[in-house]
């Protein structure tokens, strides 16, 4: 039976702080094609060892990581511990396959947990179900880099014992790193999916280790579908939030009977989770801060995208974009955390947030005359500030404005700029 009120208490802290980081790093940082590059190009385990010979970090600094991460405004983080090449940036005592036997010889997930807690940021880990370097994982199935091998066959392939293995990984992670709230999971696909992971047991071994942890719904999901979640009977291995992946859900996630179904929209800023050198097609600031706005004004977070490179850097790229977020979120946080979708609909000029009795409307659009603020009655409105300076700003009683008794037209600035060409937000607080 699904424990409805347990589950609201541990979602709390994510629905309050809506926006975390996404970190993709790995030896696929070397050949920087991305982190599928062993499947796009089906290379070979022998082409691929290469990499795990070479990777030598030298640059990797946590702490600036978790700096630009807090900077940017995110409140947590997620970082792969192991992606589907079966590469593990943690001293797991079940494989050779790690960090800490590269030239790196550093448990980069310790560092990265310690470093990201130590900037106040909750901190969760990415882990595979895939694996493409264990023996026992299918290697005909529709996704190994080596399905295509001539005489390649799945004989001899236990894969309970890959179970064992990827179970026993799991409960490292929840055991040897302290405190973990987030364990993101990735991907349920054609047969693979649920009970084919053990998922009961590995759900319920993850929550006794770590009883507060939250859980994506990727056991029994991937990037689309949302699984038993999003439904009035969650299965126990349902996760805590679905993951939709490179969209915005456009009228966010409801269950059957209406349910605001927690979600987190995972994004990257170009077009690649793992590095890749010539992707140069990174998403402006301006574009991400609307639509970290939209995720919000929706019921959801952004978990946004980095993909450091061989050396241990964040992209330069990425590292700008985060910190003109930054600037925006310093003046405007409050319109983020601790917000959830508006009870009103969704104004042709912005967006809307709220948090209790204060609202918070995102005007992303200028105007003639008074800015219309859609849905507010002047006789319901305490006060109106611009939340960037706290200043008042007054609301037009004008003679045109008695026809519109549903729209609050507020006067913002003085030229036809307005203050905040991104998203200029004004806080209304209604009256009791
Ligand atoms: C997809 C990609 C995977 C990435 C994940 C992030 O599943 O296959 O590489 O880690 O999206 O959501």
């Amino acid at each position: 039976m699904f424990d409805w009120k347990a589950y609201e208490k541990r979602m709390k802290w994510f629905q309050h702080d809506r926006f975390g980081m996404f970190i993709h790093w790995g030896i696929y940082s070397i050949p920087a094609r991305g982190e599928w590059v062993r499947n796009t190009e089906q290379i070979p385990e022998k082409d691929y060892m290469p990499f795990f010979e070479e990777f030598d970090p030298v640059d990797f600094d946590p702490k600036a990581w978790a700096k630009a991460a807090k900077n940017a405004g995110m409140k947590y983080a997620v970082l792969t511990a192991k992606h589907h090449d079966g590469f593990c940036l943690f001293d797991s005592e079940l494989t050779d396959y790690k960090a800490t036997n590269t030239k790196a010889g550093r448990d980069l997930v310790r560092e990265f947990l310690d470093a990201f807690r130590a900037e106040g940021l909750r901190v969760g880990l990415y882990y595979s179900l895939l694996d493409w370097h264990h023996p026992d994982y299918p290697h005909c199935g529709t996704i190994h880099p080596e399905k295509n091998l001539p005489g390649m066959t799945d004989e001899g392939r236990d894969f309970n014992r890959y179970l064992e293995y990827m179970h026993g990984q799991v409960r490292e992670l929840c055991t040897n790193y302290g405190k973990i709230d987030i364990m993101w999971f990735d991907f349920s696909y054609d047969d693979m999916t649920g009970e084919k992971w053990k998922a009961t047991e590995l759900t319920r071994m993850v929550r006794s280790l770590q009883p507060d942890i939250i859980l994506d719904n990727r056991l029994e999901a991937s990037g689309s579908g949302f699984g038993s979640i999003a439904t009035e009977h969650p299965s126990e291995y349902s996760g805590d939030f679905t993951s939709p992946e490179q969209i915005i859900p456009p009228y966010g996630i409801r269950s059957e009977t209406g349910r605001s179904v927690p979600w987190e929209a995972c994004i990257t800023m170009n077009k690649n989770w793992g590095y890749a050198a010539k992707d140069k097609d990174f998403k402006s600031a301006d574009l991400i801060i609307h639509k970290l706005v939209d995720c919000v004004s929706k019921g959801g977070n952004m978990l946004l995208n980095v993909g450091p490179d061989a050396r241990g850097r964040i992209p330069q790229e990425s590292l700008a974009i985060l910190a003109q977020i930054g600037e925006w979120m310093k003046d405007n946080s409050a319109s983020i955390y601790g917000c959830a979708a508006a009870e009103l609909p969704k104004p042709e000029n912005g967006r809307i947030t709220q948090n209790g009795k204060k609202y918070y409307y995102h005007v992303m659009e200028n105007s003639i005359g008074g800015i219309p603020l859609y849905g507010f009655h002047a006789e319901d409105v305490k006060k109106v500030r611009l939340l960037a300076d706290g200043s008042e700003l007054k609301y037009e009683d004008a003679w045109w404005a008695q026809n519109y008794p549903d729209i609050l037209f507020v006067h913002i600035s003085d030229t036809a700029e307005l203050p905040n060409a991104i998203d200029t937000v004004v806080e209304i607080e209604l009256k009791a």
